[in-house]
């Protein structure tokens, strides 16, 4: 079972990426950069959880049918970023814990890993998202700093780039910074 759940969340993840880049461009589109660098380091935080989630199921390869939940919807960036929240709170609410309740039944040890990085950051990205809209529905673009992300696990802040991630202990070269122009 917790094959299928990362094979699962896996696809959930790549959406999640493509999706971010896709509603980053719109956002550009219609002059909210900031939301735009937003989207695009948040995209690159849930490329880190797919690439987490595929390894952690080492050698179970071979072709699968796989079914995934994944927003669409390419509308306005403030309607964008309401997909964006629902999805993320999705994960941090329903999905993830549910995932990680049979991961630890079956002593899973690396989906648990894979999986407890992804709901630390889908956290974050849930309220980045939320601040982010407030700033939109009022005519104006987000107050963002530099959005520092872990490749490892997706571990996302906003400000100065840390010694170390938080999260999975990676080093800084790890990082990768969407940098305020
Ligand atoms: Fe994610
Ligand atoms: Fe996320
Ligand atoms: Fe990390």
């Amino acid at each position: 079972m917790t094959a299928a759940n990362l094979r699962s969340a896996f696809a959930g993840e790549s959406m999640a990426h493509m999706r971010y880049m896709v509603w980053a461009e719109r956002a550009e589109l219609e002059k909210f950069p900031n939301v735009g660098r937003l989207f695009r380091a948040i995209s690159r935080a849930e490329q880190a959880h797919a690439t987490g989630h595929f390894k952690a199921m080492g050698g179970v390869g071979g072709d699968f049918l796989v079914a995934a939940g994944g927003g669409f919807g390419y509308s306005k960036t403030s309607d964008n970023l309401q997909g964006a929240i629902d999805g993320e709170l999705f994960e941090v609410n329903e999905m993830y814990p549910a995932y990680l309740e049979v991961a630890k039944a079956q002593k899973e040890a690396a989906g648990i890993r894979s999986m407890t990085y992804a709901i630390e950051a889908e956290k974050v990205h849930a309220a980045m998202y939320q601040k982010a809209k407030k700033a939109v529905d009022s005519g104006k673009d987000a107050a963002l700093g530099d959005v520092q992300i872990c490749t490892v696990c997706g571990y996302t802040a906003e400000g100065g780039l840390p010694d170390s991630c938080p999260i999975c202990k990676a080093k800084k070269r790890f990082f990768v910074t969407f940098a305020c122009q």
